[in-house]
């Protein structure tokens, strides 16, 4: 049996990788600060998958407790999500950003070097793309960040490619993922934002549930069919689905490669927001607001290369993301305690 670490793996999308791994066969363990998450979500994988994944509670920047994981346990392959991913607030904290996601990831894949642990799994975004000259997005569309998170997501794939340069014996998956949303469908893991929600979904919900008065639409005036800022989201499941695909990729093919994670399809805001009422049952207000800094107009996958290489298509649909979103929602109306 493959033994796979996850860092991160008690995250939104770590954990529902965390099942999908189990159930793939793979044994799990889970690398973790609990700066953004719960140790509950443990409990929840078990009940979904019925394995406990082992956990360490461990920080990117702790060299030691790192070196100890890879000690322990005959690692095979590292999926890589731990990290800060606030775009608002890596402006403010440039530097803590820079230190946690550049200087940590180091500590990792100097960890998994020594070990001769030379397979990575690592969670890009579609940030990294900015304001894209045209859509659907290709992987060797040109790169430019508007942010230290963006930023950050950068320099890993660069340090990675350079590893994969200098040691041919390196896999690394750089997968850039588009906008995640959805829960399992049992209802027992989901998104649980610290605080007021900055992203669209997260947002709509605690209106649908009432903790939050109206969804602030930033921007109706683009250059989209209803005005509204348009995006790629894929469901967290299939999400979680494609970095199994990728892990089996590792194992068969040295280098590296930066894959699209989309549907292909892109959702306004608006569209977004009728498909949670539906959802949930209910009209939900909204104001048109001013746009957000920084927004762009419109952003999603070509999917090709996933196809072609992962053998991997996103499935299911935005009804599917507001239902299990909400289902979620309303059974953890105080998030995975
Ligand atoms: C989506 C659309 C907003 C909130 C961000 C990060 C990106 C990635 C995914 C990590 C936009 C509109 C939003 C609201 C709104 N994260 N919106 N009212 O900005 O596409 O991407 O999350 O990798 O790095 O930048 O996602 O959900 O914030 O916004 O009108 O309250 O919804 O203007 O058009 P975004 P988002």
């Amino acid at each position: 049996m493959k033994r796979i670490l996850v860092t991160g793996g008690t995250g939104y999308i770590g954990s529902h990788t965390c099942v999908e791994l189990i159930q793939a066969g793979y044994e799990v363990i889970i690398m973790d600060n609990l700066y953004n998450s719960s140790i509950a979500v443990l409990d929840r994988i078990e009940q979904i998958a019925g394995t406990k994944p082992k956990f360490y509670r461990t920080d990117l920047l702790d060299k030691e407790g790192l070196e100890r994981i890879f000690a322990e346990n005959e690692i095979d392959a590292v999926i890589h999500f731990a990290g800060y991913k606030a775009v608002g607030e890596s402006v403010q904290i440039p530097m803590t950003y820079y230190e946690n996601n550049i200087a940590g990831s180091l500590n990792l894949y100097r960890a998994m070097d020594n070990a001769g642990v030379k397979k990575l799994v690592f969670s890009s975004s579609a940030t990294v793309y900015g304001d894209p000259e045209s859509v659907p997005i290709r992987e060797d569309f040109k790169t430019h960040t508007t942010n230290p998170y963006g930023s950050t997501k950068l320099m890993n794939e660069m340090i990675l490619a350079d590893i994969c340069t200098s040691d041919p014996e390196w896999s690394v998956l750089l997968l850039r993922y588009f906008n995640p949303i959805g829960a399992h469908r049992s209802g027992l893991l989901g998104e649980v934002p610290n605080g007021i929600p900055n992203n669209l979904v997260p947002y709509i919900a605690r209106v649908a549930n009432g903790t939050l008065d109206y969804l602030r639409v930033w921007g109706n005036d683009y250059p989209t069919p209803d005005g509204t800022g348009v995006r790629d989201y894929i469901h967290v499941v299939d999400l979680a689905k494609g970095h199994i695909k990728a892990v089996e990729y590792a194992f068969g093919h040295p280098g590296c490669e930066r894959i699209n994670l989309g549907t292909g399809n892109g959702y306004s805001v608006l569209e977004v927001l009728h498909a949670y009422e539906k959802a949930c049952g209910r009209e939900l207000p909204y104001r048109i607001m001013d746009r957000r800094p920084g927004d762009i107009a419109e952003c999603w996958a070509d999917t090709e290369k996933a196809e072609r290489l992962l053998g991997w298509k996103a499935q299911y649909n935005i009804d599917d993301m507001c239902e299990d979103s909400w289902r979620f929602t309303v059974n953890n109306p105080d998030g995975i305690k």
